[in-house]
């Protein structure tokens, strides 16, 4: 047999979950779990890419969030602001491509006035890219791929019976992403909660026990090695996978 070769995973998409508890259990408000995921949000983002993945994608905030209490949405919008305007020129120097994904129209002025600036100045970068899922959510980004797509074909821009996977997924807003090779949730919930339903597919997944703000390079490594230990398939068999000749011979 030969030896496996480390296989890195080219997109890694984390659900960061576990603020509230690392606060709970501190005695401390939950927007200090906040506080500590986004000093998490910056080590992880140059973990990944020191350990050589390309892209990161971050659910840092979900379309349900608005329905948390309104004293913490406006404190996690604070931050996020906070953030970005912090890491503008962090970003610019180190290469860092910024992205969304998710209905940025609908957030803060200020969030989205840095947003736009953050994006615009690091458009070019092509190594590393870090994706941010701001009030995101799966269903809803298919809702609005499917609106669009009908609009295209009443347009006559689409015809309806070529309608194909490679055809409607260029109406989702993740087209010009490649699908997540490995999702990972921090504090040990097992869901996918509406995140990347469809791009997820075939991705592998870890369920990590720590708390997002305790999340480190360590535990990123090692979900990496987890990844490295699985057989992705593909809807193929193993037999296949190592013949590939057999297989496209099918
Ligand atoms: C889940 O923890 C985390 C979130 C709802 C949002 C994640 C946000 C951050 C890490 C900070 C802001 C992000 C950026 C990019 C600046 P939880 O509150 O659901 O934790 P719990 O399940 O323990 O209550």
């Amino acid at each position: 047999m030969s030896a496996q070769v480390p296989n890195l995973p080219q997109h890694v998409a984390i659900i960061m979950d576990g603020n509230g508890r690392w606060a709970k259990n501190r005695g401390l408000p939950r927007i200090e779990g906040h506080r500590r995921g986004v000093e998490t949000v910056r080590t992880t983002t140059y973990a990944a890419r020191d350990l050589g993945v390309r892209m990161l994608t971050l659910y840092a905030f979900s379309i349900e969030n608005w329905k948390r209490p309104q004293e913490e949405v406006g404190a996690l919008m604070s931050l996020l602001e906070y953030y970005l305007k912090k890491e503008l020129q962090t970003f610019v120097r180190d290469h860092v491509r910024l992205r969304t994904i998710g209905r940025t129209e609908e957030l803060p002025a200020g969030v989205q006035e840095v947003l736009r600036s953050t994006i615009e100045a690091t458009k070019h970068f092509t190594d590393y890219t870090l994706v941010l899922a701001l009030n995101y959510g799966s269903r809803t980004e298919v809702v609005d791929a499917a609106r669009a797509y009908a609009a295209a074909v009443a347009a006559g821009k689409e015809k309806l019976n070529d309608g194909s996977w490679a055809t409607f997924s260029r109406y989702l807003q993740t087209a010009d992403m490649p699908d997540p090779d490995l999702v990972i949730r921090t504090s040990g919930e097992t869901r996918i909660s509406n995140f990347l339903l469809l791009q997820a597919a075939y991705a592998e997944f870890v369920f990590a026990p720590v708390l997002w703000p305790d999340f480190t390079k360590a535990d990123l490594a090692a979900a990496i090695a987890e990844y490295n230990r699985r057989e992705r398939r593909f809807g193929l068999t193993s037999e296949q996978l190592l013949s590939p000749a057999k297989a496209a011979a099918k």
